[in-house]
């Protein structure tokens, strides 16, 4: 198993593409398509990170760097400790980019998520809707402070 930064290794896109559009109902994402995504990666304020097994990415944690510490994640297979794995790489790359604080929108209703970031330390901040295609979601603001 190895970290990549996914914008410096282009090859995996088709499999990232996959990955994120798998989890369009729970990110709250339109699909993406290869243009936009590359497009996307020239932003210098968006770290994107992905754990690779045997040629397979199986993991992409997103730091929104222009949002104030957004974080995005996601994984090809559950339960398997790659969630946490993920978490503490973006925790050190965002202390890298002085950030004191990161946080996540979950659905209120995706406890797999919930119970990620409450294993990782992070708190509850509150009830948070989001809009979706006109729809409004109820979802939970989970944070973490870092300094
Ligand atoms: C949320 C998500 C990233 C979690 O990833 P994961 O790799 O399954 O998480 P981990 O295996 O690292 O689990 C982390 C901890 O949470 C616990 N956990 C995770 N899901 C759980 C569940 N449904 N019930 C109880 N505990 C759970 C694990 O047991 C683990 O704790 P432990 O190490 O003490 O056992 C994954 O479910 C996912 O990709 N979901 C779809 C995308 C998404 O919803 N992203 C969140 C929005 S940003």
């Amino acid at each position: 198993m190895k970290t990549i930064d996914l914008k410096k290794e282009i090859r995996y896109i088709e499999q990232y593409i996959a990955l994120r559009n798998n989890y369009s109902d729970l990110l709250l994402t339109n699909p993406i398509n290869k243009n936009d995504t590359l497009k996307w990666f020239k932003n210098k304020k968006i770290e994107i990170r992905g754990i690779i097994e045997r040629e397979e990415l199986i993991g992409i944690v997103i730091l929104y760097i222009n949002k104030g510490g957004e974080v995005t994640i996601f994984v090809k297979d559950k339960h398997r400790g790659l969630g946490k794995q993920l978490i503490s790489i973006v925790e050190k790359i965002a202390k890298e980019n002085n950030l004191c604080f990161i946080y996540a929108w979950v659905l209120k209703d995706n406890n797999n998520a919930k119970k990620l970031f409450e294993k990782c330390g992070f708190s509850q901040e509150g009830v948070e809707f989001k809009k979706y295609n006109e729809i409004l979601f109820e979802g939970i603001q989970y944070k973490k402070f870092l300094c």
